[in-house]
């Protein structure tokens, strides 16, 4: 245990941006341990890592970070130097329908890990809790503006809350008892292993089996959005030379409405399913707006990049393509994680609507 130079907690690991984070770090650091704690949610699937999980500096705790006695172990059992928090509860469309899940994982399952982190590291130096947050924090911009690391939080939905509420108390451990705190606020990911009820996903999946695309409102919403591998190497950025005590924001200045998105990726299946171009896009379906739907996200990174001088990888069509290849090559694992619960979920969410 002592040979690892870092001991390092990341939660979540099982869920899309975790696995990735996992993944980068058993590549890069094989002298650290990297020990991925998860509750295995919905959300969570081991199957996202089985192409680095018999690697020997990997372990797996299946825990809720609500869950004080067990964490507290995990941190004892493995001599926990530093910590990645990535668990969450992540849909917005969840939360509106759930508000508690994610008051107790967001909110109680943080102030948790925060709280044993810093008793378990107290009296010795040189670690870091990274806390994985989001740009919902900063609530909804106008036609003009990107979000900086100064911009008042004002969350709406009870995602964004709940997350709101995680960093500042993260914040507010950092101030009080001095633990050694990094946050990051990332835009909206896309990618490999994300689970089919987030809009590119879903789209990509509804697009394939010739189902209904359900556009929120009139579409015209904007999301900024970043490869999840370019915000797995912000996160290795951050949380290795990222100041003590400060926000990074995180984004690749990549605004586009729903509609041209979902349209896009209408256009590039069917070149890729062989469909004439525009048949996709008659399955593009208007259905009540999300309540309380943020107007538009965009990231201003400027401090990360000046400071970290880290930068996006890909182009988005290019990550895009990538992404939509992904999903048309692993069948098993859409089929896997649609299975069961997932279909009951949406079907109602979806006559909801
Ligand atoms: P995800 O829903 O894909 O994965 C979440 C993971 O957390 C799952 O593996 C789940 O099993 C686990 N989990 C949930 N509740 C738990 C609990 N009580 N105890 C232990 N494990 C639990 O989420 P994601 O999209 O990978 O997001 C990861 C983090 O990044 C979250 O904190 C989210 O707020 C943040 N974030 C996400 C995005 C995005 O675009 N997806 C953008 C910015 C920030
Ligand atoms: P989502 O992927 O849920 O991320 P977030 O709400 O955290 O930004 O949604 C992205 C955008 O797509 C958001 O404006 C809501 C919209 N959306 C749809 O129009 N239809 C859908 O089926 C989903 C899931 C989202």
């Amino acid at each position: 245990m002592e040979n690892y130079s870092k001991r390092v907690l990341v939660t979540g690991g099982a869920g899309f941006i975790g696995s990735h984070v996992i993944r980068r770090l058993l590549k890069h650091y094989p002298n650290y341990l990297i020990v991925n704690l998860d509750k295995l949610t919905y959300a969570g699937n081991l199957q996202n890592l089985s192409d680095v999980d018999s690697l020997p500096n990997y372990r797996f705790e299946r825990v809720d970070i609500t869950d004080a006695d067990a964490i507290r172990a995990v941190f004892a059992n493995f001599q926990i130097t530093d910590v990645i928090h990535l668990a969450a509860e992540s849909h917005v469309d969840r939360s509106i329908e759930g508000p508690m899940d994610f008051v107790m994982t967001n909110v109680v399952g943080t102030v948790n890990l925060l709280q044993i982190a810093k008793d378990y590291w107290k009296g010795s130096d040189n670690h870091v809790f990274h806390h994985v947050s989001t740009d919902e924090v900063y609530g909804s911009l106008g036609d003009e503006g990107l979000f900086t690391e100064s911009t008042s939080y004002d969350p709406r939905s009870p995602y964004s809350a709940s997350k709101a509420s995680s960093d500042h108390f993260v914040r507010a451990f950092y101030h009080t008892y001095g633990l050694p705190v990094k946050m990051s606020n990332c835009s909206n990911n896309y990618g490999s292993h994300h689970f089919p009820e987030k809009l590119i996903p879903l789209m990509i999946h509804n697009i394939q089996h010739n189902k209904p695309l359900p556009v929120y409102g009139k579409g015209d919403n904007i999301r900024d959005w970043l490869w999840v591998e370019d915000h797995a190497s912000a996160i290795d950025a951050i949380f290795h030379r990222g100041r003590v005590g400060e926000s990074y924001n995180v984004g690749g200045l990549n605004e586009w409405t729903n509609i041209e998105l979902v349209k896009f990726l209408c256009n590039l299946m069917d070149e890729k399913l062989g469909r004439e171009i525009g048949e996709s896009e008659k399955l593009i379906t208007y259905v009540t707006d999300r309540a309380g739907h943020d107007k538009r996200y965009a990231i201003d990174a400027t401090k990360l990049e000046h400071e970290l001088g880290w930068k996006p990888s890909i182009l988005f069509e290019e990550g895009l393509s990538k992404t939509v290849d992904w999903y048309l090559e692993n069948q098993d694992w859409v089929e896997k994680v649609t299975s069961g619960s997932y279909q009951e979920y949406y079907d109602q969410m979806y006559l909801n609507r």
